[in-house]
């Protein structure tokens, strides 16, 4: 048996501020993989493997311990410890377009924990991702912790706000963006996933979209707010609807929330706050609907800022994470593998009981009352990290 376990690992950074790089003799090992690897299909990655590894660290604005997903297994081949098993599962991922956001992250955990990753790519980031994939630029960040390189079976053009093609807007359909993809409508890719692996154990929701995103909520059009509502949270219940009908019984679903749903956090706005309130409720509502009906578990991962593409878009994503540096319980940089590592546990066996609940997965933010980096606190000596510790 092999698993995926959670263990210490060295002090390591990875965010394009802190920077984690490997080094260069292992990387001219992970390209020569690379380029011997050859792609079953356009769509289809090999895996390889290299058998060492040596880190090289760039001055960091600070250390701390990164928690790291590693297979392990004794001589006996049985895993110690308690493993997260995914062997044998297979696991439908919307939302990547790239290797910085949090479903690339988990994909990652769930590949090193054993199972088999379909993705499903925005329409109009599908040519750059999969070129970028077939041209080795991810190598590196598919290095699992046991050595080999994350395999993905298939990546499907997707586009979460149709569920159909009869929904399709012309326009939408001659857009150039949108030429040469086919069978990207939420009902057309859970087909093409039947007809291509008959059922999949695992669906994850890595998206959202809020075209006004940076206006407050006052200034939002009706027609941002409903964009963000159904880029964001319905996308959610028509992929798990859609996808029902071909999920294995056992099998389980994740999404991603954040914090603006319940807090106010000025910055988030267009909708997006509304939009991930209501996928937290969907995701009570849809625990009792597919737990009843078909013992499928649903729940959702509230993360902490990530210096992802799509927080990038919104503007004030450093802010975020200075605040949650200065602030949060754990004073340390967020990784998003922490976060692929709990939506790892949360749709393994090992979490068999859980379901409609979100799991915060942001240092503990969330448990805050003020923000203790206030001038007004500076008497209360309240404990302070050390950055450089
Ligand atoms: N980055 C953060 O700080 C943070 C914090 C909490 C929650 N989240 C949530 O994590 C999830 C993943 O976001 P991320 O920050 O990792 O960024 P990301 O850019 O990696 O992921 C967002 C993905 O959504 C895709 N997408 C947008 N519209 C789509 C559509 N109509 N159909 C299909 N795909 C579409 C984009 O192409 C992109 O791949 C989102 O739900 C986000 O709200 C992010």
């Amino acid at each position: 048996m092999s698993g995926l376990q959670m263990a210490a690992a060295v002090p390591c950074v990875s965010s394009s501020r802190w920077i984690c790089k490997r080094g260069a003799a292992i990387l001219g090992v992970d390209m020569k993989v690379a380029s011997q690897s050859k792609l079953m299909s356009s769509y289809h990655i090999s895996s390889g493997r290299h058998f060492s590894r040596t880190f090289t660290y760039t001055p960091a604005k600070f250390n701390k311990v990164a928690t790291k997903a590693m297979s392990e297994t004794t001589d006996k081949g049985v895993a110690s410890g308690l493993p997260i098993d995914l062997k044998g599962k297979r696991a439908f991922i919307a939302g990547i377009a790239d290797d910085n956001g949090y479903g690339w992250a988990i994909a990652k955990s769930l590949a090193a924990a054993g199972a088999e990753i379909l993705v499903g790519t925005w329409v109009p980031a599908l040519n750059i991702f999969e070129t970028s994939l077939r041209r080795g630029k991810f190598d590196e960040s598919r290095v699992l912790p046991d050595g080999s390189l994350m395999n993905i079976t298939k990546v499907y053009p997707l586009d979460a706000v149709y569920d159909s093609l009869a929904e399709v807007p012309e326009d939408v359909k001659a857009n150039k963006r949108y030429a040469g993809a086919s069978n990207w409508t939420v009902q057309e890719v859970a087909e093409s996933v039947k007809r291509d692996f008959g059922s999949i154990d695992i669906l994850v929701h890595s998206l959202a979209n809020g075209p006004e995103v940076t206006k407050p909520l006052l200034e939002t059009s009706r027609n941002g707010y409903l964009a963000a509502i159904s880029a964001s949270s319905y996308s959610f219940v028509s992929l798990l609807k859609h996808f029902v009908p071909i999920m294995n019984p056992g099998g389980a679903s994740v999404s991603l929330t954040y914090i603006a749903s319940e807090r106010i956090i000025p910055g988030y706005g267009g909708g997006m706050s509304s939009a991930k309130a209501a996928l937290e409720s969907d995701t009570k509502v849809l625990a009792f609907e597919v737990g009843r009906r078909h013992k499928i578990r649903v729940n959702t991962i509230s993360a902490g800022p990530l210096r992802s593409r799509a927080a990038k878009a919104i503007g004030f994503i450093d802010m975020m994470i200075d605040y949650s540096l200065a602030n949060a319980p754990l004073q340390k940089e967020l990784l998003a593998d922490e976060v692929g590592n709990a939506a790892a546990f949360l749709v393994s066996p090992l979490a068999s009981a859980i379901t409609g609940t979100i799991i915060y997965v942001d240092n503990g933010l969330h448990a805050m009352g003020v923000g203790v980096d206030s001038p007004i606190f500076h008497d209360l000596n309240i404990p302070k990290g050390d950055p450089k510790s």
